[in-house]
């Protein structure tokens, strides 16, 4: 008989989004009329700028031509993406990234789970709670965690709880750990890390041979200079950070697929006998052998941001969604609704209403407003009391959709 990975059965219920589709389908079931507007998962609802579509039309052709037509491609992606990447996102604003340490993939949501493959099984895994769930599934399934606990909590992992109490900044463990995930601008809280917070993680990391993996995936959504968008703007982070960024929310390429992985040349780990590994060895070694590149078409699109013209309209997406996020914020304070999040980031925190617990505020809102959010409790136990709300949507939507939460709860105190 064939046995399975036994780690899978740790994991609890669905992945989250799968779960809120589960439940959303099975109310409009039942309300086949409702006019639902979804601003639970994040993903973008705004056409591909102009110029990612023009240079993958153009791409589309040279894949017709048999004199420019390509076949397989460099596993890392192409130079010219990786350079642009270099220049644009990190050498720009000062941080020492070579294209060479630049891996393109179709997705950070599968980089920051397949960089797993590369580490031992004894590390110590640091997440934040409330936390993006796969940081957290992931290492269940890679078999680093025991089993969960009533709360949802795996022995093995630490969790560094994240609230209002503590300006949902994450305090450093007092006892050692070795992978660390932190996020900024935070998916699910919105929250962004200061240069002196990101600083104390590095010295953190870098005093106890950690590894942080950073994932910057909304860092186009700072609006705050003082802000890093970059963990390599930190002295000494190339040698104790792997930094994740995306395509998918600057410049809408959720269903093209695109993204990076920056992988110091100077970052090493322990192998058993002691002797310190080149981890950009290890991940190229990872890629080559698993991952056949992100298709050429894609990755033109990709370079296209870079442009003159891309930038303007990828900038112009994200203060569309941003000024989406600055509604809903305005809205909900105005219904007396504590909100956090939001300025530095797409998505908005929300404190449940009369201490409402998460679902209960998620199956009231679905019910009497038909909008769909993200329960705050579906991203770890301290998320309990929290509700995530997504800017990504059309302006009509958001508009709509604050104008019946705006009904619901002035009506509701008078
Ligand atoms: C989310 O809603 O948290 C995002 O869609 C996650 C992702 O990008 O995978």
């Amino acid at each position: 008989m064939t046995t399975i990975n036994d780690n899978y059965l740790k994991l609890k219920a669905g992945y989250l989004f799968p779960e809120i589709g589960r439940r959303v389908k099975a109310y409009t079931d039942q309300h086949p009329d409702a006019s639902v507007i979804k601003l639970g998962i994040g993903d973008v609802t705004e056409p591909l700028p102009e110029a990612c579509r023009t240079a993958m039309i153009a791409a589309v052709n040279e894949m017709g031509d048999r004199s420019t037509f390509k076949g397989y491609g460099p596993e890392q992606g192409y130079l010219w993406l990786r350079e642009a990447i270099a220049q644009h996102d990190f050498q720009a604003r000062g941080c020492n990234v070579d294209a060479s340490e630049i891996f393109i993939s179709d997705g950070s949501k599968c980089d920051c789970g397949n960089i797993l493959d590369i580490f031992g099984n004894d590390n110590r895994i640091a997440v934040t709670d409330p936390v993006y769930p796969v940081y957290v599934d992931t290492n269940v399934m890679a078999g680093h965690t025991g089993e969960a606990d009533g709360t949802g909590k795996y022995e093995g992992i630490t969790y560094l709880p994240i609230s209002a109490d503590n300006d949902f900044a994450a305090q450093i463990p007092s006892q050692k750990v070795d992978l660390i995930y932190l996020c900024s601008p935070n998916n699910p809280t919105g929250a962004t890390m200061s240069r002196e917070q990101l600083k104390a993680w590095v010295q953190y990391a870098n005093a106890n041979g950690s590894i942080i993996l950073f994932d910057a995936a909304y860092e186009a959504f700072i609006t705050d200079d003082s802000i890093p968008h970059s963990i390599y703007e930190i002295e000494g982070a190339r040698d104790c950070a792997i930094e994740f960024r995306s395509f998918s929310k600057n410049a809408g390429f959720t269903g093209t697929r695109c993204a990076l992985t920056v992988v110091p040349k100077s970052l090493t780990g322990k192998a058993k006998d002691g002797a310190n590994v080149e981890i950009w060895s290890l991940w190229n070694r990872r890629q080559s052998t698993k991952f056949n590149g992100v298709s050429y078409i894609v990755q033109k699109a990709a370079e296209a941001v870079y442009s003159e013209a891309g930038q303007q309209q990828t900038k112009a997406l994200v203060s569309f969604y941003l000024e989406n996020a600055k509604i809903i914020r305005d809205k909900l304070t105005t219904a007396g609704i504590q909100v956090y999040g939001g300025v530095n980031a797409p998505y908005v925190w929300v404190k449940t209403p009369d201490q409402l617990t998460s679902w209960d505020f998620f199956d009231q809102l679905l019910k009497t407003c038909n909008i769909v959010g993200t329960p705050g409790s579906g991203f770890g136990a301290a998320g309990e009391g929290y509700f995530r709300i997504s800017a990504f949507n059309s302006r009509e939507n958001v508009e709509e959709a604050m104008q019946r939460i705006s009904e619901k709860f002035t009506a509701a105190k008078v």
